[in-house]
């Protein structure tokens, strides 16, 4: 009996020659992004050739490539532009491409057993433990992103505040858990209640002050209000760098008053709890290292190609019990490839995970915190720099104070009343996308539609956004 031909390349020869022309295309496409629009829509004709019938034969590997290279490489997203500042994306790096080949070629599976690839995960969880000062007691997962993160972390509070019993019982009947965050909290807090069951509702929005940052006063009376009405506090979620405007919650009281409660402290700090990467911002994150866990990204300030994010929880053991499940097929043992316990599975919902860890560790080895965090720094720099650019400008208004990265204003011609100014907003982000020279995103602050430039982005220089303001002047006439 003949050999079954496998998946594997017929001719190895040929597929070494073919990856190789096809990493090269892949370079090819970094380096040659300054020069290129920021963003340009995806043609109609590679639209519809992407709504073809499922594929019954497959197709030569250099004819795909080149369709890759041609149609998709670019009309990216942008977020590999130095004028990129819409939402909070990463700008990844071209190192990027190194980890994400190896791992392909591992395709190691990181639910648990006894392998090399859950070795790094545990170095870097080790080295996240080290960047936020938490006890060798801590533990955490290398997850998809923030989102997931949150999941996570506020199962593992609803567990241990609400008891274990709810994960065989539920809600029902339980205890009724409340939690709160500031009005300014990311929507995947709310979400995560949703999905735990807990609902929206028991997410307290508490308000903030005039620098965007929760007011601890509201928040104790919000406690206090809902011990009265003989609900059960379990957690409280402070923000290290709000999406709508990159401020930080004040850690250090949401820190005293957990205490004084017994609540779990979960901090959102999607990328602004990556600023204790620099001595010249640690100090706004002050009490970061006393919460009871926080969810962070890789592929945002850190600049790790998507995706990857990181949960860090103050005791692993919490975060164990709220997950663990070891049926027959998936038992243990002392030696051999089902070593190893206990197994990541034990920590979150996947049971299959690939190995993000690897592109997170070859990043933070390949770079050192030292020089990520000069470039957060420098970015928290750029912010401050455009806000007094906006400042100087005449007809452009600054409408928030800048903490970290994020800067909103809008421009502001006169004789236009308040609809009108936000119409005109509006389509100057879209006149500034459509034509690819920059590409911030837009909120509403104050009932007031904002350009948004949030500057999580290594390649952005002072002159990118000298730039970007005169673009925005010069449709702020045309288009008015
Ligand atoms: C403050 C904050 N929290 C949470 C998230 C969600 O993170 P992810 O998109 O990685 O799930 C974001 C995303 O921008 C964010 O800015």
């Amino acid at each position: 009996m003949g050999r079954k031909p496998t998946l594997d390349p017929e001719n190895w020869a040929d597929f070494r020659a073919q990856s190789h022309a096809a990493l090269d295309a892949a370079i090819d496409h970094m380096e040659g992004r300054s020069g290129q629009p920021v963003w340009q829509p995806v043609p109609e004709n590679i639209r519809k050739s992407l709504q073809q019938e499922l594929p019954l034969e497959g197709q030569p590997r250099a004819a795909l490539c080149k369709r890759i290279a041609q149609d998709f490489l670019p009309y990216n997203v942008g977020n590999t532009h130095a004028r990129f500042f819409g939402w909070v994306h990463g700008a990844g790096t071209p190192d990027g491409l190194i980890p994400e080949m190896f791992t392909a070629a591992m395709n190691a599976n990181l639910g648990g057993r006894d392998h090399v690839a859950i070795d790094v995960e545990k170095q870097v969880i080790d080295w996240c433990r080290q960047m936020f000062s938490f006890p060798e007691s801590a533990g955490g997962l290398v997850v998809s992103g923030t989102s997931m993160a949150t999941l996570i972390a506020l199962k593992s509070a609803r567990e241990k505040h609400g008891g274990l019993g709810l994960r065989a019982s539920g809600l029902q009947g339980g205890p009724r858990l409340v939690g709160y965050a500031s009005t300014q909290a990311h929507s995947c807090i709310a979400r995560t209640f949703d999905i735990l069951g807990l609902g929206k509702d028991a997410l307290r929005a508490i308000p903030v002050d005039g620098d965007y940052r929760m007011d601890v006063a509201a928040l104790r009376a919000a406690i206090e209000r809902d011990l009265a009405d003989g609900l059960q506090p379990f957690c409280v979620i402070g923000t290290a760098g709000t999406v709508n405007v990159g401020s930080v919650d004040p850690l250090r009281e949401l820190a005293d008053i957990a205490g004084e409660f017994d609540l779990w402290l979960h901090v959102d700090g999607a990328f602004g709890a990556l600023a204790v990467l620099n001595s010249r911002t640690r100090d706004l994150l002050e009490g970061i290292e006393r919460s009871t866990s926080i969810a962070f990204d890789f592929h945002k300030w850190m600049h790790v190609n998507y995706d990857a994010g990181f949960v860090l929880i103050r005791r692993a053991e919490d975060q164990r019990r709220a997950f663990s499940e070891r049926p027959d097929y998936l038992e243990g043992a002392a030696r051999g490839l089902a070593a190893g316990n206990p197994w990541f599975c034990e920590y979150g919902p996947e049971l299959s995970r690939g190995f993000r860890a690897l592109k997170i560790w070859y990043h933070l080895s390949r770079f050192g915190t030292r020089r990520i965090g000069e470039k957060i720094a420098d970015n928290c720099d750029q912010a401050q720099a455009l806000a007094g650019m906006v400042r100087r400008a005449n007809g452009l208004e600054l409408l928030a104070p800048v903490a970290l990265n994020i800067t909103c204003f809008r421009a502001v011609p006169d004789g236009l009343d308040a609809v009108a100014l936000d119409d005109l907003n509006a389509r100057i982000v879209v006149a500034l996308q459509e034509r690819g020279l920059a590409a911030p995103s837009t909120t509403r602050l104050g009932g007031k539609l904002a350009i948004r430039v949030n500057i999580t982005n290594h390649r952005t220089q002072i002159a990118d956004l000298e730039f970007l303001v005169a673009r925005v002047l010069e449709l702020a006439k045309g288009l008015a």
